[in-house]
């Protein structure tokens, strides 16, 4: 098949969170079945053009697009790697010439987002009539995306490579749906009923690229078969948009993410001081070793680590609480993230309180957290919800059993330390409370070797690579042939 995906992200050249490993994973996964894969993504100011062996694409030449009254002149590069799928790269200076995915943590998002969006979206389908590519599906991935479908269910294309072409939104995360205020619709040239109830777009007054997106895309679909159920009954989790998707019926799904086994695999990651496997685990211990001396920590207890965006939706902040009790009965605790600054400021707090035995590294920095993944003993995730959630996998398979709430991904993928298959530890509620009594079955168990080694081991072996859900993928788009 001829796929087409469009992101924002796309690991390693843009990633600000499991958005951008995601796509890279599937749009590699499908390549590896023998189909036709491109991906499309601006080509931000801070990706390294050298490094990656980006080029202009000569069978691209420049364009311009038009868009309300904006005319933007752009270009595409193209990843020159001989294999996997076709990554072309958006380039419009005065729009994505400058660093940053979404905008930065302390000055929100780009205020030019819309146009932003709208011009991913434009450059994305003259992409495959400037190729006269015609892809059977396009494939967008979260509100950042969405407009692309959004567009071809508005836009006459008879007569081009888009005729036959149909549409697959998958939510990453619906907390983030791309609200913008209603005067920024002229400049989308879109028809003006969507922007009017009942229109797609419309959004208490607003416009609301997601919902657009989950109307007028052919499928819709979610990262995790828990998270797909979550939001069509629970009106929190589905912030706003339960209805929504219920009303989208069969065609909302959820298909499970898979992780990268090549991209992360303990055995062969260039960025860790020793390598393991689950048959050959002594690497780990040096891992440890040289983490907690990386970071300042004192050994002598399990150590307990955390990688991820210091958002409310991580719940990062319901293990504050506990820090002194958890310090006191042994654990070593290391927090790396960025992200909310009221959150910054109470690790950094904790860390300067608990030298020794509490760390905290304020940044964004891929190579260090896959030293976090390999030189911990134990993985905490208590999110609020969760899509899916990548890092718990990542800490899997590195031989670091996660800590987890039981909520979307997380309940699809830890099966608890109490049953045959546990690979791991699951709470409940979002309080302090529950997530300090699993913490707590895990300390005992880390005291008995034998029974943390084949938790360790089970978790080590556990599949979750991509063939399965590729395949899922694979189905969905098949069915919508003909349709
Ligand atoms: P989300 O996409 O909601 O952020 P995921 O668990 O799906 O959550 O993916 C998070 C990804 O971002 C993982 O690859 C994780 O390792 C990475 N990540 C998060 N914070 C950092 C950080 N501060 N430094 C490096 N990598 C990070
Ligand atoms: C989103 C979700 C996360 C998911 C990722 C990749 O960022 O928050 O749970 O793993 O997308 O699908």
């Amino acid at each position: 098949m001829r796929i087409l995906m469009v992101a924002a992200e796309y690991a390693p050249l843009a990633k600000a969170g499991g958005l951008g490993d995601m796509v890279a994973a599937l749009a590699g996964a499908l390549a590896a079945r023998g189909h036709e894969v491109k991906v499309v993504l601006p080509l931000y100011g801070d990706i390294d053009r050298e490094r990656h062996g980006l080029a202009p694409c000569p069978q691209l030449p420049p364009f311009a697009v038009r868009r309300g009254d904006a005319v933007r002149r752009c270009r595409f590069w193209r990843a020159t790697a001989a294999a996997g799928p076709d990554v072309l790269l958006l380039e419009n200076e005065g729009l994505f010439g400058r660093a940053g995915v979404y905008g930065y943590a302390e000055a929100g998002e780009f205020a030019d987002t819309l146009p932003r969006l709208a011009l991913l979206a434009q450059g994305a389908l003259t992409a495959t009539v400037m190729l006269d590519w015609a892809p059977d599906v396009i494939h967008v991935h979260d509100a950042a995306a969405a407009l692309a479908a959004v567009d071809l269910a508005c836009w006459s294309r008879t007569g081009t490579p888009l005729a036959a072409t149909r549409t697959l939104l998958t939510i990453h995360n619906l907390a983030h749906q791309s609200l913008h205020p209603r005067w920024e619709f002229p400049g989308l040239d879109l028809p003006t009923r969507l922007a009017w109830h009942p229109g797609e777009m419309e959004f208490h007054g607003g416009l609301n690229l997601m919902k657009a997106g989950i109307l007028l895309s052919d499928r819709v679909n979610t990262v995790s078969p828990t998270y797909a159920h979550e939001v069509t009954l629970d009106e929190d989790l589905g912030c706003g948009l339960a209805g929504v998707l219920r009303d989208r019926g069969a065609a909302f799904s959820g298909i499970l993410n898979g992780m990268d086994r090549t991209a992360w695999d303990p055995a062969t990651d260039r960025c860790l001081p020793a390598n393991y496997s689950a048959r050959a685990p002594a690497g780990k211990t040096a891992c440890r070793t040289a983490l907690l001396r990386e970071l300042g920590l004192e050994d002598g207890g399990p150590v307990l680590v955390s990688v991820g965006r210091l958002a409310h939706q991580k719940g990062i902040d319901l293990l504050l609480p506990l820090v002194d009790g958890l310090v006191d009965e042994g654990w070593r605790l290391a927090v790396l993230g960025t992200g909310e600054p009221a959150l910054e400021q109470a690790l950094r707090g904790a860390a300067a309180a608990r030298p020794g035995r509490v760390a905290f590294a304020p940044r964004f920095d891929e190579a260090l957290s896959r030293r976090f993944y390999a030189g911990a003993d134990a993985f905490v995730m208590p999110s609020r919800f969760e899509p899916c959630g990548l890092a718990q996998l990542y800490a899997l398979r590195y031989g670091t059993p996660p800590v987890v709430r039981r909520t979307g991904g997380l309940a699809d993928t830890v099966a608890d330390a109490a049953g045959p298959d546990g690979v791991g530890f699951v709470f409940d509620e979002a309080t302090p409370a529950s997530l300090g009594a699993a913490l707590a079955r895990a300390i005992e168990a880390w005291r008995e070797p034998d029974r943390w080694g084949s938790l360790v081991r089970r978790g080590m072996d556990a599949d979750h690579g991509w063939a399965a859900p590729a395949a899922a993928y694979e189905d969905l788009y098949r069915s919508l042939e003909g349709t």
